[in-house]
């Protein structure tokens, strides 16, 4: 990213550029944000799902859809839930980088039929936490994503997880993430302050109703936190959830 070693010690995205130091990494200010979107989906998700699948989408590419998904699934594991996090993108996928781990085997052979034991994805960061690459690129990612044999595979896996996290490509760019909104329980649509134009995020949101997908909230990625009294923690940006009302309008968002 072109930063000095200093400045990229700092960054609260160290975290997944150094996964083995995930839970060391990851400083006060955003662990706490991330423990917060924890506690909000509790309020959010379906009452009484035995494993609620959680969408990550946004608008446009790098609003940090994969950071999101990435710690979003690690905090539900530190809880202690048994968690699985997929690569849902399968024209660009980053969570085996941003994991060190291989890209393949993964979903696409999984969605193949190529079975793999689930104990290959056993993260090294916590037993519980159990991540699924991309696996090889196919030729069709949307057909495949929404296709019967990815229900399948959800619905088996549904039966030995507590939650599964699929982080999906942007809703403006491909139809990939609108291709899962019927096996999913909900999407959470990550924002980048200073980044995302008002339009994008009115198209993504315009598409994602139009696909009945349930909102489960709004990651705001890089927000301004208010107040201060964070100390030196102040001056890093973090992330802010805000609960979205698909019902009551569009825009409306409450902390
Ligand atoms: N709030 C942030 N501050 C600094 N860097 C960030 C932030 N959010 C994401 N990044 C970085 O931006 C890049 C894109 O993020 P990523 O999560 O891969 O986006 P997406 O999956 O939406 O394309 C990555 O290099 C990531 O480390
Ligand atoms: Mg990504």
């Amino acid at each position: 990213m072109g930063l000095s070693d200093k400045k990229k010690k700092k960054s609260p995205f160290s975290v997944v550029e150094d996964p083995k130091t995930l839970h060391k990494n990851l400083e006060f200010t955003a662990t706490e944000q991330y423990k917060l979107l924890r506690t909000n989906l509790d309020f959010t998700l379906p009452e009484g799902e035995k494993c609620p699948v959680i969408g990550v989408t946004s608008s446009v590419r790098s609003e940090g859809k994969s950071t999101t998904s990435v710690n979003l699934a690690y905090v539900l594991a530190e809880r202690g839930s048994r968690v699985l996090l997929i690569d849902g993108d399968l024209r660009i996928p980053s969570i085996a980088r941003k994991m060190q781990i291989d890209n393949s085997p993964g979903l696409t052979d999984l969605l193949m039929g190529r079975g793999s034991q689930m104990g290959e994805f056993q993260s090294s960061i916590l037993k519980n936490w159990f991540i699924l690459p991309s696996g090889n690129i196919p030729p069709n990612p949307s057909e495949l994503l929404g296709s019967r044999r990815m229900e399948t595979v959800l619905k088996g896996l549904k039966e030995v997880f507590n939650y599964i996290i699929i982080d999906l490509p942007p809703v403006n760019i491909v139809s990939d993430a609108l291709s899962v909104a019927s096996m999913i329980s909900g999407m959470i649509v990550v924002i980048r302050e200073d980044y995302t134009e008002k339009k994008d995020v009115e198209r993504c949101f315009r598409q994602l109703s139009l696909s009945n997908v349930k909102i489960l909230g709004c990651v705001i990625n890089g927000a301004k936190l208010e107040g201060g009294s964070y100390g030196k923690y102040k001056k890093y940006k973090y992330y802010k959830y805000y609960r979205y009302e698909r019902d009551s309008g569009d825009k409306r968002s409450r902390k």
